[in-house]
């Protein structure tokens, strides 16, 4: 019988040292399974004299359960061990920064355009687009451009390799020819989009947008673009008192030509920005040319109008002070979050 309970303790102690579900599983084995210990003893009862058998076979299966017991008592604790070993590694730090979900916003020279187009169509411009991948034709002959004009010259214009005379647009200006090509005058639209040149400095990128205007009917004359372009700046700027001025200047498609300035935004006597100056340059105009007109078919003893060109990335620059035009392109999310 010390035997048996040799064996019991032995095992116990055996089980207890254990840490591993496989090992544990093992263990059972050695003793419980089909040649365990304990088993070979129920098979040793049958050489015992027959009045011994029934109280050492019940000593046997008692034994039996106390090991089971003992067993699952095993089990449990290495599967608790197992599962905070897995807690404690899964731990989550709550002190530490959330990654936070992005929300996104608009870009500011998105945000400049829209603002642009909303307060033009206030004022009755429809809004038109044109292909950025343009022809000569578009981009210049049809817009009164000679041969010999500095915007034609390989050092601005991008063409395209391989084409007949395809080129990137260099101005939104194309977009009034294709446009009066398909519209009977009277028309009122503005064309904003894409421009290229092959510029790449602190005040140029290769790629920035330009908002093209054309007003043509029978009395749309200068003091009708000086009106709406007054307003306009007026109203982007928010400032009534918004001074502005046109200078005399000179665009093959437009006769008369002005420039645009209005009272510089950043300072009111002088400033880096507008060199000292106290004004600010901010768009191209005029009156149509005859010659552009006669291009499109249009009378232009009956009708007339007006044109102009701005740069959303200067006015986007004035309105929200910024001073470094790259950094509308760098795409840096610390530059970017500062507009929504
Ligand atoms: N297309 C000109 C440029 O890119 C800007 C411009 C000037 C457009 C006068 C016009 C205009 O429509 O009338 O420099």
């Amino acid at each position: 019988m010390t035997n048996l309970d040799d064996l019991l303790s032995q095992a116990i102690e055996s089980f207890n040292g254990i840490e591993d579900a496989v090992e544990l599983e093992q263990a059972k084995a050695r003793y419980l399974g089909r040649t365990g210990s304990l088993t070979e003893l129920l098979r040793g009862l049958g050489r015992l004299p027959p009045e011994e058998r029934p109280a050492m076979g019940s000593r046997i299966n008692q034994a039996k359960e106390v090991l089971e017991a003992a067993l699952n008592l095993r089990r449990d604790a290495i599967q608790k061990k197992n599962m905070e070993a897995q807690l404690i590694g899964e731990e989550l730090d709550v002190t530490l920064p959330g990654r936070g979900q992005g929300i996104g916003g608009l870009h500011p020279i998105t945000r400049t355009l829209e603002r642009i187009e909303s307060l033009f169509h206030s004022i009755g411009f429809t809004v038109a687009s044109g292909p950025e991948i343009e022809t000569d034709f578009y981009n210049f002959t049809a817009l009164n451009i000679p041969e010999h004009h500095p915007a034609r010259a390989m050092h601005d214009t991008f063409y395209i390799e391989g084409t007949t005379g395809h080129l990137l647009r260099t101005h939104t200006s194309p977009v009034q020819i294709r446009y009066m090509q398909n519209h009977e005058p009277p028309l009122k639209v503005i064309a904003p989009g894409r421009v290229y040149r092959r510029d790449s400095d602190l005040t140029h990128t290769p790629m920035f947008h330009q908002v093209e205007g054309l007003w043509i009917a029978e009395n749309a004359n200068f003091s009708a673009l000086k009106g709406v372009l007054s307003d306009f700046m007026q109203q982007f700027f928010e400032r009534d008192d918004l001074r502005v001025r046109f200078r005399a200047s000179f665009f093959p498609f437009t006769e008369p030509s002005a420039e645009m300035d209005i009272g510089c935004v950043m300072c009111s006597n002088g400033c880096r920005v507008c060199g000292y100056t106290g004004w600010l340059e901010v768009l191209g105009c005029g009156m149509v040319h005859p010659v552009v007109l006669k291009h499109v078919d249009i009378d232009s003893e009956k009708y007339i109008g007006f044109a102009f060109g701005l740069g959303v990335e200067r006015l986007a620059m004035l309105r929200y002070e910024v001073n470094d035009l790259r950094l509308f392109f760098e795409n840096d999310l610390r530059f970017l979050k500062q507009f929504n």
